[in-house]
């Protein structure tokens, strides 16, 4: 018989340290007025500097979903990461998690992947992929964020600082025999044509692409000299994410009904089957939006970016474990994930709980 997967636990931690609207306004030309407005967001967290990154996080998230799932954490074979703020270039945070949890050492497989705001719909289809063929029985999956490490908070970096978060969500993903609680189907997209509409493109690899980039990022012809970061990326405070949030938004609003269509037309669907549609929190206007679009009420839609702001890869794994914790998600209902974001990639995911 073929095996289906399904999510055997769930969990998510956010830091503890809030940073509002009003403690906003202290450091940068901006107002409650007006990141509410356009995003919905009252507030936010952090970590604690010295204390937290977005491996312990995502290893305080996992530690819930083990539990919650009653496995023991050696059970784990593979480990799925997906985060755009690691704590090191490399190795990923899947290893790190592995080594701070004590997680089935030399024994269990680990994959970061950089999915940005659409990573956690990506890692449950790679998931998915392996549970079905048999090759993975107890995979945990991570999506991890510290976007309060790396922001601009000064007027110079408003657009984008007041909108972002930190915070942690974690499932464990086990082979299922269950018609009744399953993911029924994933759905995957990208068009790299948009990759620098939101983007952190330095400090990195890439050198330049052009003859301009030279002067743009202080490259030399010396081939000893440093790309990766150089004086003139720190001088022009370079060193920070970049996004046309007009371009962003109209592409999401586009993007999100057609993969959401796409995964209800696929299973013989229609948008008022669905109990609970959580979409990752990028900005409520675009949740909204979206709602509007395929007719859904307010009981059907989860938002809570009102408290953490958009925290990319973990925004749907915090979003479901709070519905579920609060008992909004019950075993046999129809849930709906979808996300967008950098790449642009995008996705969506249907499953009975
Ligand atoms: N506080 C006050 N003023 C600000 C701020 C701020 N934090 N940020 C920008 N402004 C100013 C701008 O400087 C500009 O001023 P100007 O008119 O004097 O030049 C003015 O506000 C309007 O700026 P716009 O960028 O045109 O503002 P817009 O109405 O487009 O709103 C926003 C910006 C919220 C980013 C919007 O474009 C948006 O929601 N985009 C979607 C992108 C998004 O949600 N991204 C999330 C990450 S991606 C994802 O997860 C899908």
């Amino acid at each position: 018989m073929m095996k289906h997967t399904y999510i055997k636990g769930i969990g998510h931690y956010v830091p503890e340290n809030v940073i509002t609207n009003q403690d906003l306004e202290k450091v940068m030309d901006t107002s409650d007025e007006w990141i509410q407005e356009r995003t919905g967001i009252q507030e936010r967290r952090v970590v604690t500097r010295l204390k937290e990154t977005t491996t312990t996080m995502g290893a305080r998230a996992a530690e819930r979903a083990i539990e919650d799932a009653g496995i023991d954490k050696n059970e784990i074979d593979f480990i799925i990461f997906a985060t755009l703020s690691p704590d090191y270039y490399f190795p990923g945070c899947g290893v790190l998690v592995q080594r701070m949890l004590g997680i089935s050492e030399g024994e269990c497989a680990a994959l970061d992947i950089r999915n940005q705001c659409s990573g956690f719909i990506y890692g449950l289809s790679i998931a998915d992929q392996f549970i079905k063929t048999g090759m993975y029985k107890n995979i945990l999956l991570i999506g991890s964020e510290t976007h309060s490490m790396g922001l601009d908070y000064t007027t110079r970096g408003r657009d984008i600082s007041v909108i972002f978060g930190d915070g942690a969500g974690a499932v464990i993903l086990q082979p299922s025999e269950e018609e009744k609680s399953r993911i029924l189907s994933t759905h995957l997209h990208s068009d790299g044509r948009y990759a620098e509409k939101l983007a952190f493109i330095s400090p990195g690899c890439h050198g330049g692409y052009y003859d301009e980039d030279k002067e743009k990022y202080g490259f030399s012809d010396d081939p000893y000299d440093p790309v990766f970061l150089t004086d003139k990326m720190l001088e022009d405070h370079m060193t920070f994410p970049n996004m046309d949030g007009q371009y962003v938004f109209k592409y999401a609003v586009t993007k999100f009904p057609e993969v959401i269509m796409e995964a209800l037309d696929t299973n013989g669907l229609s948008a008022s089957d669905i109990d609970l549609f959580i979409p990752h929190q990028a900005n409520l206007r675009i949740s909204q939006f979206v709602q509007r679009k395929l007719g859904l009420r307010d009981d059907q839609v989860f938002n809570n970016i009102q408290k953490y702001g958009n925290t990319t890869a973990a925004s749907i794994p915090i979003a479901l474990s709070e519905a579920y914790y609060e008992g909004r998600v019950k075993k046999g209902d129809l849930v709906c994930l979808a996300a967008f974001g950098s790449g642009f990639t995008w996705g969506s995911a249907l499953l009975n709980w």
